[in-house]
């Protein structure tokens, strides 16, 4: 299985942090933002990841992560011009991915417990078009939202409702086939101007091809202040538990 890790966008809501640098650069605890989705990829067993950038401050994220040897990764990137949306940036992974399975971590995306090894295992081995990992969020309004039947099957995603359907998101970890790039030639910007992942899940529920298990840890965002706040916390209380290993520190020169 391949690995992307998105890193492009505008980040917005976090100006003034991110008006003169890129929001995955931003400290959380003690590391920066794009080292929790690497570390989350590279749990899974991937070892070839694509870092899909853009924004500001490029050429620091190229530094900071550089070829990924010290992650024990093999990092290449590709740049995106523009914020058109998550599909839009996993369709610029088409030639990296090749024939494989792959996972699409979202670069502001902080997971903390199990590790996804066993999910990326049994999505790969499944008959599956697409995986989701869904999490129980107070404010649902802010995400993508599921849509579930009696016994809990997922009937569809909305990008950001007005009214949810449910407090259950699916978090920024995307589990894909090479058939999703199909999917997204396919796509039409949504009302915000952007092409969404949710529409690529979707395009999978009616045939029973999407894979969907409620992630057993803890999750945050960090594309907010709070949330960023909330990001770091939980990295404090892994530490404080003694969960947290060092922040690998790239060989200087
Ligand atoms: O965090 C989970 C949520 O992420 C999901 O529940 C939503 O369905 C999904 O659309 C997404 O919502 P956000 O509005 O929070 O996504 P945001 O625009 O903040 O982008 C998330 C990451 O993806 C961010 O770290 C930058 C990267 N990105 C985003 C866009 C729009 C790109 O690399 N390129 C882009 O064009």
């Amino acid at each position: 299985m391949k690995g992307i890790v998105l890193a492009g966008g505008t980040a917005t809501r976090l100006f003034p942090l991110t008006l003169v640098t890129n929001k995955h650069l931003l400290p959380i605890y003690d590391r920066p933002m794009i080292y929790y989705p690497i570390e989350t990829l590279a749990g899974m067993g991937i070892r070839e990841v694509m870092v899909i950038v853009g924004g500001k401050s490029v050429g620091d994220v190229v530094e900071l992560l550089a070829d990924g040897s010290h992650f024990g990764l093999d990092l290449t990137y590709r740049y995106q011009r523009g914020a058109l949306g998550i599909a839009h940036a996993i369709g610029l992974a088409r030639d990296f991915v090749g024939d494989d399975a792959f996972c699409c971590v979202l670069g502001d995306n902080i997971l903390r417990g199990p590790a996804l090894a066993p999910l990326a295992r049994e999505f790969e081995a499944g008959p599956w078009g697409a995986g989701s990992m869904l999490y129980r969020v107070p404010d649902p309004e802010r995400f993508g939202v599921a849509e579930l039947d009696a016994q809990g099957n997922v009937l569809g995603f909305e990008e950001k409702p007005k009214v949810p359907k449910s407090n259950l998101i699916p978090i920024g970890v995307y589990f894909l086939r090479p058939d999703a790039f199909g999917v997204i030639e396919q796509l039409v910007p949504s009302g915000r101007g952007e092409f969404e992942i949710t529409d690529v899940l979707n395009h999978y529920i009616p045939d029973g091809g999407l894979f969907a298990r409620e992630f057993q840890g803890e999750w945050a965002d960090a594309g907010t202040v709070p949330s960023l706040l909330r990001a770091a916390e939980l990295a404090a209380a892994d530490d404080a538990a003694g969960r947290l290993t060092p922040p690998i520190i790239r060989p200087v020169g």
